[in-house]
């Protein structure tokens, strides 16, 4: 495929507990095999360790400046404190090597190839679902442009953020998004909220098999539920059985790439986690991507069949799979 030099997507992480989420999302982007740019924006808090981990898979890490709402009371209305940094989002507009890009919270997670955002144009992006005549600003797509930085950075400091965080601040920006235009409306299957689904289960039995990139917003994260290294199981409430196989699959690539390679001098859960020890069969499983594994025995190739990624031409070719049955008949493993 052809890579676009002059694209890409962009997250954000301030420490290395937010980098966990940031290296995830990034193995998910390469396993679709997105034609476009990593890159990831840091702040002096993350750590020397995590910061080449981040280089093993980014293009590029672009350290930024913390730039925080401080605005405790909106935060408060929002039960959110820790998201006035969010501000520091805004620095996604200063990467003018690029002509357009889209940014993705940290806590999203893709599972289909996206690329097809890139054809759309500043701002799009999805209804949130607790005010849909706002956009969450958890996934957008955006042109880089420093006009426009100065622009928000000045609107920032003379009118503030709604809610205290970006979101609140970019809709008040941006604030025709809801009626301009529908083209400027991308489909919630870009940026499927994970609390949603829930309160609308029969439309996510409908539709969730198209659904492209999860968001996991909220307070709880997917790195904040307890796993079972021996087992391989995420533990969760009934509260999220619908986004389970979504969680499934983050811890999968989670134990793959990225928990291998941490070190207890990372901070925050990146530290503690790094002490978790993972059974052999785990690492083995997590070895073999969900395209990889063969069919049954695997939770993550479970997951992927039933998220409907199905690798038609290779690894679940008719030709592979009746080469697995024969074996199973014949009693041989292969
Ligand atoms: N973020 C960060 N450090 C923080 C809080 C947030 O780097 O301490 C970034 C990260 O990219 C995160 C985004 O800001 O995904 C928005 O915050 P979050 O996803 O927690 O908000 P939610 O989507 O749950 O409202
Ligand atoms: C949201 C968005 C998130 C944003 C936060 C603060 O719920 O999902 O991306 O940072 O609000 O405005
Ligand atoms: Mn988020």
């Amino acid at each position: 495929m052809t890579q676009v030099e002059d694209q890409a997507f962009v997250t954000l992480a301030t420490n290395d507990t937010y980098c966990l989420g940031a290296l995830v999302l990034a193995h998910s982007l390469r396993k679709v095999a997105t034609s476009r740019k990593l890159v990831v924006l840091i702040t002096s808090g993350v750590t020397t360790h995590m910061r080449s981990l981040l280089a093993s898979v980014f293009d590029l890490i672009q350290e930024v400046n913390v730039m925080d709402s401080k605005d405790e009371e909106n935060l408060a209305l929002l039960t959110r404190p820790e998201l006035g940094i969010t501000f520091t989002k805004l620095n996604c507009w200063r990467l003018t090597q690029f002509t357009k890009c889209v940014f993705l919270d940290a806590d999203t997670l893709v599972l289909h190839n996206c690329d097809e955002l890139f054809d759309k144009k500043e701002l799009s992006a999805t209804a949130d679902v607790g005010w849909p005549d706002c956009f969450n600003s958890g996934v957008f797509v955006f042109h880089p442009s420093n006009e426009t930085y100065k622009d928000l950075v000045k609107f920032a400091v003379e009118q503030g953020s709604f809610d205290g965080g970006d979101q609140g601040l970019l809709n008040m920006f941006f604030r025709d998004w809801s009626t301009k235009d529908i083209s400027f409306h991308l489909s919630f299957i870009y940026n499927m909220n994970s609390n949603a689904s829930y309160t609308y289960l029969p439309a996510y039995k409908q539709f969730g098999k198209d659904v492209k990139i999860v968001h996991f917003l909220g307070s709880m994260k997917p790195w904040q539920y307890s796993y079972n290294p021996s087992t391989g199981d995420v533990q969760f409430g009934s509260e999220c059985q619908h986004v389970k196989e979504h969680l499934q699959y983050w811890w999968h690539l989670f134990i793959q790439f990225v928990h291998p390679h941490l070190q207890p001098e990372c901070t925050g859960l990146a530290g503690q986690l790094s002490k978790m020890s993972v059974s052999s069969d785990q690492q083995e499983e997590g070895a073999a991507s969900p395209y990889e594994l063969a069919l049954g025995g695997s939770h993550a190739r479970q997951f992927a069949w039933e998220r409907g990624q199905i690798d038609y031409l290779g690894t679940d070719s008719f030709e592979n799979i009746k080469q697995k049955l024969d074996n199973a008949i014949n009693g041989s493993q292969n």
